[in-house]
């Protein structure tokens, strides 16, 4: 997803912390990117270095002791010298799992904790515990920018329009296209009129 965000970029290195077997530092060589990742259960002889992409994913969520789970996200943006990309398992996966309550998370059917987030919970538990404001980008997944720069840019290209082929911009009473200038409301409900009737087809 950072790669697809333009979030890792060429030449950009990537610590992975909490990497488990390491798995996407195995995908990330194979793409050409110096990468390197610690983890406590299975990596544990590597040094913790900085690096211009952090990663730490789906690991606060496996830490039973909360003041725990503060202190890692606190190591891992220490080692963050652009972004810190930060991914947790959310409440909606909780139905599909079978477990008992424990602490603040529950205990599965395999004995592992789970720390369940609401997504708000997790944007406002990541920003309060780092000082700042991190981005969403997916369900359960955030940016943390160390410049506010990087952040806008960022912001700007994934939500304004500036990341796909055909950037917005706002004009006075609502957005158009910034090549044609046409309307964006007049796209959208030409967009849904096909998909109406696409819908119409296919059930037909
Ligand atoms: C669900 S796995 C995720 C592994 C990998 N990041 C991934 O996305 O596939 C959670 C990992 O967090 C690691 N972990 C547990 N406590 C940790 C801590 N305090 N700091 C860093 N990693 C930790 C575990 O050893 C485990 O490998």
């Amino acid at each position: 997803m950072a790669l697809e965000d333009g979030v890792i970029t060429e030449g950009d290195s990537v610590f992975d912390f909490g990497c488990g077997r390491g798995e996407d530092l195995r995908q990330l060589k194979r793409l050409g990117f110096a990468c390197n990742g610690w983890d406590p259960a299975f990596r544990s002889d590597v040094p913790l270095h900085s690096a211009p992409v952090v990663n730490i994913g789906y690991v606060v969520n496996v830490i039973e002791d909360a003041r725990e789970r503060v202190e890692t996200l606190k190591s891992a943006w220490e080692l963050a010298e652009k972004v810190l990309v930060v991914s947790a398992r959310l409440t909606l996966e909780a139905q599909r799992v079978k477990a008992s309550e424990f602490q603040d998370g529950v205990v599965t059917s395999a004995g592992t904790f789970q720390k369940f987030y609401g997504q708000q919970e997790l944007r406002t538990w990541i920003d309060q515990t780092l000082g700042v404001r991190s981005v969403p980008t997916a369900p359960g997944v955030f940016y943390v920018f160390r410049e506010s720069e990087d952040r806008e840019q960022f912001i700007n290209r994934k939500y304004v329009g500036g990341g796909t082929s055909m950037p917005v911009r706002k004009v006075k009473g609502g957005w158009t296209f910034s090549s044609s200038g046409r309307p964006l409301y007049k796209t959208l409900a030409a967009a849904k009129r096909a998909y109406k009737a696409y819908l119409a087809k296919k059930n037909a």
